[in-house]
């Protein structure tokens, strides 16, 4: 990233930058600013080095894109339906149309996080979002810890408490773009362990009870290319490609991956394993515009989302086969996503 060192973020304090490193030379870049993953350098077979994340090219760029690259998304990620908490009759801040998307109009990926602790391996953030923010119930403490191993995996745990029920999701919004130039994204293979996914309107609101992906574009039980089945069907026209949410077979389960993906040389290679009971498969359909580090901006698929999730609007729907997303007061809410990057030889 070139480093704007003059410039400072909304609060006046200078961006602060963390780096990761590991034993196989791999890098991982952090800011504070919305907690947000910059950068992942991986090391390849035959000695170069591969970007494998999309992102601006300096700290302050990051305030002009509504893209989420990288952001910590609290604290709710996804969307909830006219921005309301029916079960206690609750209106939140809405900003996208009357809904709310990724925790409202400043959320987390928009303010400035502590840095609590950090070593060459850790970085440990946290937020302190008062009763009331973006409308949300009770005072919120959340913090991320991401850390990057020798197996070239950057793990990101989210712990959170508050002191009035309110619902808790928050992931990370990373875009993957695995091969070397950044090309279409669509040309990457994806496996996800998900036998449904949840239909949605062009909002991007549930329109539909969960549906099975057998026999539907929806179907990556076996690695396939995203480009293969793309806009298939009427539940990708409605909102121009993947956008959505995938209940996973692994349901918490953290050691076997919910999704793999490789880029179109085949050599590189992302394991997702998560805690959470969904990803959110996005595939980058409104991307176009996005400022860029490597070019002015991005195209439309360039990068690939799969955010460890809730599936959209949990808090109003209870039906849904997926632990309750209401933390209480005296619970600790804890999710664990683990991004793990394998690179190959040449075919
Ligand atoms: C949403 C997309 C949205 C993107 C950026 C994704 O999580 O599902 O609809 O465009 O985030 O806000």
């Amino acid at each position: 990233m070139v480093s704007d060192v003059n410039s400072h973020a909304p609060d006046g304090q200078p961006w602060r930058i963390t780096v990761l490193r590991n034993r196989n030379g791999m890098v991982a870049t952090f800011m504070d600013w919305g907690a947000t993953w910059l950068s992942a350098r991986v090391p390849m077979q035959d000695g170069s080095v591969r970007e494998a994340l999309l992102g601006c090219a300096t700290p302050s760029d990051y305030l002009h894109q509504d893209a989420y690259l990288g952001a910590t998304v609290g604290r709710y990620a996804n969307r909830i339906a006219s921005a309301e908490l029916k079960k206690i009759n609750l209106l939140l801040a809405a900003n996208q149309g009357p809904h709310q998307l990724h925790g409202g109009p400043e959320g987390f990926d928009k303010r400035r996080w502590q840095i609590l602790s950090q070593s060459d391996s850790e970085v440990h953030y946290r937020i302190d979002s008062p009763d009331g923010d973006q409308g949300y119930p009770g005072n919120l403490i959340a913090d991320v810890i991401y850390q990057l191993d020798d197996d070239n995996c950057v793990s990101i745990r989210y712990t959170a408490h508050t002191d009035k029920a309110c619902p808790v999701g928050l992931t990370n919004h990373a875009y993957f773009n695995l091969d070397a130039h950044h090309g279409d994204a669509r040309q990457h293979r994806l496996q996800l362990q998900a036998d449904r996914y949840l239909p949605v309107d062009s909002a991007g609101i549930p329109a539909a009870p969960l549906k099975a992906v057998d026999g539907t574009s929806f179907d990556f039980r076996q690695p396939k290319c995203i480009a293969d089945d793309f806009l298939a069907d009427d539940d990708q026209k409605a909102v121009k490609g993947y956008d959505h949410g995938f209940l996973l077979n692994t349901a918490g389960d953290c050691s076997q991956p919910a999704a793999q993906l490789w880029s179109a040389d085949g050599r590189l290679q992302l394991s997702v394993f998560t805690s959470a009971p969904a990803l959110q498969f996005y595939s980058g359909n409104y991307l176009a515009g996005t400022r860029a580090r490597e070019q002015d901006s991005y195209t439309a698929f360039q990068g690939i989302a799969l955010e460890s999730e809730f599936l959209p609007d949990s808090p109003n729907h209870s039906e849904w086969p997926q632990p309750d997303c209401w933390l209480q007061p005296g619970d600790t809410w804890r999710s664990v996503t683990r991004y793990r990057f394998t690179p190959h030889a040449a075919g």
